[in-house]
């Protein structure tokens, strides 16, 4: 046989395997052209015909040959298994994707932020590491106070002075020493105590920290502000209630309760049948607070008040324990 017609018999099995146009007829040009007596392997005994000087070179075109029905038949098959497996059928229910949301904390922080500032009030931030004045000297903490213990208080360092926030309210001094009156902030964020942990304490926590201070400020206003908040968060019905009570950064100083929104005001388990609940503490800012930032305290009066945000978020979605809300656990964030 002539190199000539050898390779024209190479192109038509090519062709002819190319053209396979089902898994069947890919087997079927196997077996015809590449099984034992297939046409390629008898081809190869046909060596025996070509003229010696040939011999060589039909030899490689034969394996070249071999080689790329080989593959092609291969490639042609895996390809038809892939397109049926990977068929699409649109009958079958989509898969679910788990979709993030917002922790319910912080659904709560985005809530009370949203309820001030349509009151006027703007968010101010400060460090979570603070210095002891801005924590108790300015804010009036008597050297006595049990705060200043590293019983209560975390410190990074009591030398230093260095300790982990206690709570918002030094924010009030480092908002009134950059500006001068009015000030209408409001300061969520995360404060620390060394606390043991329970069903209601965490020693990490946030509390969310207001101040308002102005000429004529009363504590009429104070009242106003914090019903109206308590109104949005909580419904139209909800009513507050004001209990004297000692902080030293406000003078005279009190506790807020609102009436319960489980009860209504009639007493259960959620508001240990009281009909009110407490939610945070406030009071008209002491003069030796704008005395300390250089406010003159005859002109200007305010209100101050913080509130926790987990005892918030709780009352709102009825969770029963604290810990739940820092646990991370799928469980429970699903739920919200
Ligand atoms: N800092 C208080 C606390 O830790 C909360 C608070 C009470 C903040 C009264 C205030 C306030 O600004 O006026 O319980």
């Amino acid at each position: 046989m002539k190199i000539d017609k050898l390779k024209q018999i190479r192109d038509n099995i090519l062709e002819e395997i190319k053209n396979s146009q089902t898994l069947e007829i890919i087997e079927a040009n196997r077996i015809k052209f590449l099984s034992k007596k297939g046409e390629i392997p008898e081809l190869f005994s046909k060596i025996r015909e070509v003229a010696n000087e040939e011999k060589k070179e039909f030899g490689k075109i034969l394996n070249k040959l071999r080689e790329e029905a080989y593959d092609l038949i291969n490639n042609l098959k895996s390809s038809f298994n892939n397109t049926e497996e990977d068929k699409i059928d649109l009958s079958l229910p989509g898969r679910n994707i788990p979709v993030g949301k917002y922790h319910p904390l912080y659904k709560m922080r985005d809530e009370i932020k949203q309820i001030f500032r349509q009151m006027g009030f703007s968010v101010a931030t400060g460090p979570e590491i603070e210095t002891e004045y801005y924590i108790f000297d300015a804010l009036n903490m008597p050297e006595w106070h049990p705060a200043r213990k590293i019983t209560d208080s975390l410190y990074v360092d009591k030398d230093s002075q260095l300790l982990l926030r206690t709570e918002t309210s030094s924010v009030q001094i480092r908002t009134m020493e950059k500006t001068d009156p009015p000030y209408r902030i409001i300061c969520p964020g995360r404060v620390y105590r060394n606390e043991k942990e329970n069903a209601t304490h965490t020693a990490m926590f946030m509390h969310c920290e207001g101040l308002y201070v102005d000429e004529n400020v009363s504590f009429a206003e104070l009242k106003g502000t914090l019903l109206a908040f308590f109104k949005v968060l909580y419904g139209n019905e909800t009513k507050v209630r004001f209990r004297p009570h000692y902080f030293p950064f406000t003078e005279p100083s009190a506790e807020v309760d609102v009436t319960c929104f489980k009860c209504g005001g009639k007493g259960c388990s959620l508001c240990k049948n009281s009909g009110w609940i407490e939610l945070g503490g406030c009071g008209m800012v002491h003069p030796k607070l704008l005395e300390n930032v250089g406010v003159d305290s005859e002109k200007y009066t305010g209100f101050a008040f913080g509130l926790g945000i987990e005892r918030l978020t709780m009352l709102k979605y009825g969770i029963n324990d604290i810990r739940d809300i820092y646990e991370n656990d799928l469980r429970f964030l699903e739920q919200f």
